[in-house]
């Protein structure tokens, strides 16, 4: 998409969501299949499907419901993706990216990004959760190709700290005060939809992968493009394939992130207030 076209595009999506309300958030918040359950526990909520939004995709997958909120959490103003667009449903990165750039024009400074991911480390087990230290992004796309728009961000953005330390931090001494063991390690971004098969998981092990899944990359490069501080949780939804003699479904992982639902939520609402 022609630069031109997609600030416009930002602008009109931010002036939408502003003329809502008058909450202007600081922290934006991605969730994955099954934990859009942080949704409800936002003060007074202001919610607007993903088809009102000028410019917004629609989500497509069942699990993610396809709605920004904007309200208070944890004493914070958050903007909240109860839903998120995945390339696998073919749209190209760019409009992977876009809601993140709609945050950023909407004052947000700090991202939690969730998702469910299949667990490839074999210290791991379904249910766990996965702090991200590093992502590999195996989609071979990029949200920033293209025309830089230096009004965003710069043309070769580092990423030596895509994921933030002082929040992975924070995380790991939330864990510790709760009480569980949060699991750290590498997510590898792939474009899915069809579940890797066990030698791609092999593969994916030796180049250093603890987890696998199908989002974030793209989110987290417009992400950190824009000057945005990062901070990822993985659920570990089941292990991934070939490791244990069983098919993988869309089922298990949804019947996962529900079973672990409420500590993802203590971890996630008492991260949020030191974001
Ligand atoms: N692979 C890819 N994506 C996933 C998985 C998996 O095993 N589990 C949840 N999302």
């Amino acid at each position: 998409m022609l630069n031109q076209q997609m600030n416009a595009h930002i602008a009109e999506a931010a002036a939408f969501i502003r003329e809502k309300t008058a909450l202007s958030p600081e922290i934006g918040l991605i969730m994955g299949s099954g934990l859009g359950v942080l949704g409800d526990h936002l003060e007074e909520p202001v919610v607007n499907p993903y088809h009102d939004i000028p410019h917004f995709p629609i989500s497509t997958v069942e699990g993610h419901a396809g709605e920004l909120l904007i309200g208070r959490l944890s004493g914070r103003i958050v903007v909240l993706m109860r839903g998120r667009f995945h390339m696998y449903e073919g749209y190209g990165p760019e409009l992977t990216a876009f809601p993140v750039r709609v945050m950023k024009a909407l004052g947000v400074r700090a991202l939690l990004v969730t998702n469910a991911a299949g667990g490839i480390n074999l210290d791991f087990a379904s249910g766990n959760l996965m702090l991200i230290s590093d992502h590999i992004n195996l989609t071979g796309r990029n949200p920033l190709i293209g025309p830089n728009d230096d009004s965003l961000g710069v043309r070769f953005p580092d990423m030596s700290e895509a994921y933030s330390k002082r929040l992975r931090e924070v995380a790991k001494e939330i864990a510790s005060m709760q009480g569980f063991a949060l699991k750290e390690g590498v997510y590898a971004g792939l474009l899915g939809p069809s579940y890797e098969t066990p030698a791609e998981i092999r593969m994916l092990r030796t180049l250093g992968a603890d987890a696998v899944g199908m989002s974030t990359v793209a989110e987290v490069i417009a992400a950190r493009h824009s000057g945005i501080e990062v901070v990822g949780i993985s659920c570990i939804t089941n292990m991934a394939s070939g490791i244990l003699d069983q098919p993988l479904s869309h089922e298990e992982v949804m019947e996962t992130a529900e079973r672990v639902k409420s500590r993802f939520l203590g971890l996630v609402t008492s991260l949020i207030s030191k974001m």
